[in-house]
């Protein structure tokens, strides 16, 4: 980082009152704030072990793309140590590790971030040689590291992305892409953040996002925190504000960019993008690039989660459908690229055709 890129960051975060660390990676733990209490309880989970983690990732203790990458490269830095523990000779350890890698890759599958940071992790097991004393200590670094250059990567995206919107800007968004969903600062909300750090009359509009309800709980949370004025609506209630002229831009962050630009993130996202379009409004991405999967063609071929139909029927254990009632689950839809904007990266804000923009960008940065 140069020292302007610095002193730019250090301002955008001093301007930000959030100061909650999402993950927190130790020689022994991971420490995750819990995502299922909040808003209403602020309470922490410690994970001593990788099978904790893969847990925490599945149950949704840690969500948001950027966060179960962290959280499970975290993961892997506690298997390293728990091998180390055990006496496991460099080539016990690798299948340890290996073993740890697939528990939590196979935990939730849209993100590319879990891919990702468990590649990254991997490159630095392959690198420990036949000395697994150092292995613990390597891996451990490298997990931190990675967790640090998430929070650098989302206030590069927010510094590219803040300059998109006009004065008292009225922006939607959808799920929860803040610091909860990354290492700190957020994508789509780091967006928002800076842009209000520059402009105070901004204002968000947030879909309340069925059925884990990231938006109501936890982006009003945020935003509240920071101070950002904004007004929660259920989901159904966006198409009312595009047709009464009440959003100006959309941002959401994104799990998976496919090569042609199709993005894959929260279930409701297109029905947004559709919106936006039909309503002539700009609709923006924010993701870093280690969202982008240039080994997928197309959104076609991004696999989406099917979570437990009963998270649909009731909620907090509360039935809301009758018993016996049938529920489908996808936790994740495409945008199709011609519904895109411009994505909103470190490197700079993408415009179509996104194939070629971010063909071109991941030559330079690393891409998922
Ligand atoms: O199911 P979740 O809560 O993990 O889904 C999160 C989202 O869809 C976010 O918008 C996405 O991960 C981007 S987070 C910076």
């Amino acid at each position: 980082m140069t020292p302007n890129t610095t002193q730019q960051h250090g301002a955008l975060l001093s301007a930000s009152r959030l100061r909650v660390r999402t993950v927190e990676i130790h020689a022994d733990e991971v420490v995750l704030i819990d995502q299922v209490a909040l808003p209403h309880e602020e309470r922490y989970v410690h994970c001593r072990s990788w099978q904790d983690v893969a847990e925490r990732i599945r149950d949704m203790t840690v969500r948001g793309a950027p966060a179960i990458g962290v959280a499970a490269a975290g993961g892997l830095s506690l298997a390293a140590r728990s091998a180390r523990e055990a006496g496991l000779d460099a080539a016990a350890t690798r299948a340890a590790l290996e073993t740890a890698a697939d528990g939590l890759l196979a935990t939730r599958p849209t993100a590319v971030n879990l891919r990702w940071a468990v590649d990254e992790m991997r490159v630095e097991w392959s690198r420990c040689g036949d000395e697994p004393g150092h292995c613990a200590a390597r891996l451990l670094a490298r997990a931190q590291a990675i967790l640090e250059d998430d929070v650098d990567r989302c206030l590069r995206i927010g510094r590219h992305g803040a300059t998109l919107f006009a004065p008292g800007a009225r922006i939607l968004t959808h799920c929860n892409a803040g610091a909860l969903a990354t290492a700190g600062y957020g994508t789509a909300l780091g967006v928002i953040r800076a842009a209000f750090a520059a402009d105070p009359t901004l204002s968000v509009l947030v879909d309340e996002t069925r059925p884990w309800l990231q938006g109501a709980r936890l982006t009003a949370w945020e935003l509240g925190v920071e101070g950002i004025p904004y007004h929660v609506i259920s989901d159904n209630m966006a198409g009312h504000f595009f047709r009464c002229g009440d959003i100006d831009a959309v941002v959401v962050g994104a799990d998976r960019i496919a090569a042609n630009g199709d993005t894959a993130n929260k279930i409701g996202t297109y029905t947004v993008s559709v919106l936006a379009k039909e309503h002539g409004v700009p609709f923006y991405v924010a993701a870093p690039l280690s969202t982008v999967d240039l080994s997928l063609a197309d959104g076609e071929e991004i696999p989406i989660e099917e979570r437990d139909p009963d998270e649909v029927t009731s909620f907090r254990g509360i039935r809301v459908a009758p018993e016996g009632a049938a529920a489908r689950h996808p936790a994740f839809d495409v945008t199709p690229a011609a519904n895109i904007t411009a994505i909103i990266t470190e490197a700079g804000v993408l415009r179509p055709p996104l194939e070629a923009a971010l063909a071109q960008a991941c030559k330079s940065e690393e891409c998922g």
